[in-house]
């Protein structure tokens, strides 16, 4: 298998060359991370951005769905990735009821994405109803990318996680609030779930480069959450996710090696071992013996 290394040139990548890339028409990559390591390994593969998602709330803190991950987590999160990443743009989450209950409250938060925990731009979902938010994060200095179709923080308004906008009054109304979003100052826009036919729509209509996560082939750029990729997150698989490894059944045999090991006496072996100079061994026993009963 070839895998092919970023240039030894690279530069930080910014709102701004990310916009650019995408009008040079090149393609957008982004995954998730919410770890140092990961961070570090993303980074390392020349992704052009890494976004630290809520989605952070199933797959690494085992919620049902992302509704109960509070700006505590994610700034936590945060300031790993942003130890571990050099190069791609950092996108932090904003989670949910961090932005919906005022607009101060979302300038609040945003900013502390990028003043305690080292972000470039935040992400929130919605269309028109977020419109102000945007505008006054926006006009704050902070980037914002937005969020339309399958948004998972309305998971219960949706019912469920599912496909968006295959009617077309869904479909109208989700680029109408493209329209709205790009008008407010997105730097970008995350589709997911929708039509392949829609996604390629939106995008065609819209200046700001388009992200999507099972929105076919025709957006800016490709998401895909990192655990999904690396078969790391067990419960359920989305029908747009490719799996290119199958890192827990690599895990279960590691960690079964390991116990079995153990078990049988063949872990630690001589090279994990720690040595003592014979001396030293030889003085220990003198005084043991000297200070027996
Ligand atoms: O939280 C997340 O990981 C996301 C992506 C799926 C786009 O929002």
């Amino acid at each position: 298998m070839s895998t092919s290394a970023p240039s030894q040139t690279r530069k930080k990548i910014t709102t701004r060359t990310f916009r650019q890339k995408a009008a040079k028409g090149d393609r957008l990559t982004m995954l998730t991370a919410y770890d140092y390591a990961t961070a570090l390994a993303v980074d390392r593969a020349g992704i052009d951005s890494i976004l630290v998602g809520d989605s952070l709330g199933m797959v690494m803190l085992g919620y049902e769905n992302t509704l109960p991950v509070t700006m505590e987590d994610m700034l936590h999160h945060c300031k790993a990735v942003a130890r571990g990443a050099k190069y791609a743009l950092l996108i932090g989450d904003m989670p949910f009821m961090s932005y919906q209950a005022s607009v101060e409250e979302a300038v609040r938060n945003a900013g502390r994405f990028l003043k305690e925990a080292g972000m470039d731009a935040v992400k929130l979902e919605g269309g028109r109803d977020r419109a102000e938010a945007v505008r006054a994060i926006v006009g704050s200095g902070i980037p914002v990318q937005g969020h339309l179709g399958l948004t998972p923080q309305s998971v219960h308004q949706l019912g469920g996680f599912r496909a968006q906008a295959k009617e077309a009054a869904a479909a109208i109304r989700l680029l109408e609030d493209a329209r709205i979003l790009e008008e407010a100052g997105c730097f970008s826009l995350v589709l997911e779930s929708i039509p392949a036919r829609l996604g390629q729509l939106v995008s065609e209509q819209l200046d700001i480069p388009t992200i999507g996560i099972g929105a076919g082939p025709d957006c800016d750029g490709q998401v895909l959450v990192t655990h999904d990729i690396l078969g790391l997150f067990d419960r359920f698989t989305p029908k747009f996710v490719k799996r290119y490894a199958d890192l827990h059944a690599e895990m279960d045999r590691a960690i079964s090696s390991y116990r079995e090991e153990v078990e049988s006496g063949v872990f630690p072996a001589q090279e994990h071992t720690v040595e003592m100079p014979d001396d030293d061994w030889e003085a220990l026993k003198q005084w043991l013996n000297g200070n027996s009963d």
